[in-house]
């Protein structure tokens, strides 16, 4: 068993990450400053909770020492939010990644990145592979890569072990449904639970390549007891591409009265979204993603069960 730290663990991806490596028997230690994530997301009985800005290299350091793995996950989401702010999203999102790699180059950890899929910006091309050139058209997609690069380097020079995962859309329980920079699914969702119109920033045509959480999950085990690396990025997504008015159109069954209100586009918003998961599949054969349809429907009961647990969190407005 390990020591595995997971900053960002009391957020989205970062809890359903610890809650598995838990169950696993692994020792975790969680860094959050909580500006998103819950503390009621983990169980801090089964994990060691560390309430530290990845801004505070000494607080990081010393809350995460004594790992041997680190899922680097904490970051300060959202475009919208990173186009008001960049700066605060560089200082989380490129220096706090130096900072947790500082750590991994003292300790030799095995360092596991998840940057984005807003990497590709500029390049419409689809499906999206990992050789493709990258075009960022938003701060927040400037400080991903930033951070991957760093990432990179601290595996060259260092010979840090490194482990570089681009996430695309992720969704699924303990998503965060409330506040102005939330994700599409789960907002759209919670409105429809509570009988409001939910709202689409252009016709509805643009597409995504949504991934489950607990596909993500499985992929980030696999990696890590495998001890997966990887020359460059690897992209975590399955090649669904699924328009915005596909997936209304799935979440009628659940909500036949269903109100749609369309809006103007939204600067920095990706059009079109789709990976090709060839390499995703040659290095982790045994994870089966699940379906679509199905993991909505998940998300939707979690929603209707447990909503509560996660919609009246923190305010974001900076
Ligand atoms: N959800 C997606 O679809 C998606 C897509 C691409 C990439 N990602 C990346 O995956 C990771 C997890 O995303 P998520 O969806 O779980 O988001 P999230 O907002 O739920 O989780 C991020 C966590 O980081 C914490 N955090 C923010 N700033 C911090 C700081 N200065 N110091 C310490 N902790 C801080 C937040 O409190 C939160 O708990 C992020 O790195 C994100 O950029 C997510």
């Amino acid at each position: 068993m390990a020591h595995v730290a997971v900053t960002g663990g009391a957020g989205f991806i970062g809890s359903n990450l610890v809650g598995a490596l838990v169950l696993k028997g692994h020792t975790v230690s969680v860094i959050d400053d909580l500006s998103t994530g819950l503390l009621s997301n983990i169980n801090t009985d089964t994990s060691r909770f560390h309430q530290v800005s990845l801004a505070d290299a000494e607080g990081v350091k010393k809350a995460i020492i004594d790992a041997e793995v680190i899922f680097h996950l904490g970051a300060r989401g959202s475009v919208p939010r990173s186009l008001k702010n960049p700066i605060a999203t560089h200082d989380v999102n490129a220096t706090g990644t130096l900072n947790v790699l500082e750590v991994a180059r003292a300790t030799g950890a095995h360092l596991f990145f998840s940057s984005s899929s807003s990497v590709y910006g500029r390049n419409g091309v689809l499906p999206k592979d990992e050789s493709m050139w990258l075009g960022p058209m938003t701060p927040y997609a400037a400080s991903k890569l930033a951070a991957e690069a760093y990432v990179q380097a601290y595996g060259t020079a260092y010979n840090v072990p490194v482990t570089l995962l681009r996430f695309f859309n992720v969704f699924g329980p303990k998503q965060r449904p409330d506040h102005e920079y939330a994700a599409v699914l789960p907002k759209w969702i919670w409105k429809a639970m509570h009988d409001e119109p939910i709202e689409v920033f252009g016709d509805g045509s643009q597409s995504r390549d949504f991934t489950y959480v607990k596909t993500v999950v499985d992929i980030c085990l696999d990696a890590m007891e495998r001890k997966v690396t990887h020359d460059g990025a690897i992209n975590l997504a399955y090649g669904n591409r699924i328009s915005l008015l596909e997936t209304i159109e799935m979440l009628r069954k659940y909500f036949p009265n269903l109100q749609v209100n369309f809006m103007p586009i939204r600067p920095g918003d990706v059009k079109e979204s789709q990976n090709s998961p060839v390499l995703l599949k040659q290095l982790f054969p045994d994870v089966l993603p699940m379906d679509f349809e199905k993991a909505l429907s998940e998300t939707v009961d979690w929603l209707k069960a447990f909503g509560e647990t996660v919609a009246n969190g923190p305010t974001v407005s900076d």
